[in-house]
């Protein structure tokens, strides 16, 4: 797909994976809105897109707090003019590992709320203007992780974003839009820690194919980044 001057949104792009992620979109001509919690820290990166030409705008939300949902998604329609084509849902937390593998119900709750429905709020905001655009790409970040119960809340609220996206396949159908899940890899990010292996530079060109590919590829299929490595 074509992305030159059309309105991208990452969330979670003042760092680690949505950095790259924004960069990247907005070298491939995108305009994109960069998502973070601090405005200060999301305009850092504008600068840096700016400063190679690109095209972005500094918003901040915190994805825990329904209330600054809607207020970002009422300040992205006004940035856009309701006219998002490429929405990508990047930001997420992860909450402390837990040693006993006992997880208490605040991690499960939170991570629900900023890792599931929180993309989810902004997947149903979007979603009918996005129907009304000629092409439109939405990428939920997922993640490859297993066998830690340490970390079930995480991983549980992964799991529920992966069936939100497949169970909004028919709803999909026939339209404009693309739904799918990218897994960056365990990469060394503030979440991903020293200890990965990868570089989240690693993520580029791979983080981009679910957004460039073509209207045949399809919807509700799992892109990992690290497969496009060079
Ligand atoms: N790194 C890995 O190894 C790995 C592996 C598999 C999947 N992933 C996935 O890749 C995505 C990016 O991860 P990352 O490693 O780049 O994480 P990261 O370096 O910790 O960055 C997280 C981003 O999300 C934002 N964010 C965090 N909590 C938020 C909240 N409550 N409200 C709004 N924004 C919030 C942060 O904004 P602030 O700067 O404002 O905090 C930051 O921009 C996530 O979906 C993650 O689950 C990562």
């Amino acid at each position: 797909m074509q992305i030159q001057g059309k309105w991208a949104l990452v969330t979670g792009a003042s760092r680690g994976v949505g950095l790259r992620i924004a960069k990247a979109l907005a070298s491939q001509g995108a305009k994109v809105i960069v998502h973070s919690r601090s405005l200060d820290a999301s305009q850092q990166v504008v600068e840096q897109i700016t400063a190679a030409q690109g095209h972005a705008v500094a918003v901040a939300a915190e994805l825990s707090d329904n209330a600054a949902i809607a207020q970002l998604i009422e300040q992205v329609n006004l940035i856009t003019d309701n006219s998002l084509v490429v929405l990508y849902n990047n930001a997420a937390i992860m909450t402390p590992w837990r040693e006993d593998s006992i997880v208490p119900a605040n991690d499960y709750a939170l991570s629900f709320q900023v890792n599931c429905i929180a993309p989810a709020t902004l997947c149903d905001a979007f979603l009918p203007q996005m129907k009304q655009q000629k092409q439109a790409r939405i990428v939920n970040v997922t993640s490859g992780i297993a066998d830690q119960p340490q970390l079930m809340a995480y991983s549980c609220s992964k799991a529920a974003l992966d069936r939100y996206v497949r169970d909004m396949l028919p709803s999909l159908a026939n339209t404009s839009v693309l739904m799918n899940l990218m897994d960056p890899g365990w990469l060394q990010t503030d979440l991903g820690g020293e200890h990965a292996p990868d570089h989240p530079d690693s993520v580029i060109p791979g983080a981009l194919v679910p957004v460039l590919l073509s209207d045949e590829a399809g919807s509700g299929l799992l892109y990992c980044a690290q497969d496009y490595r060079a």
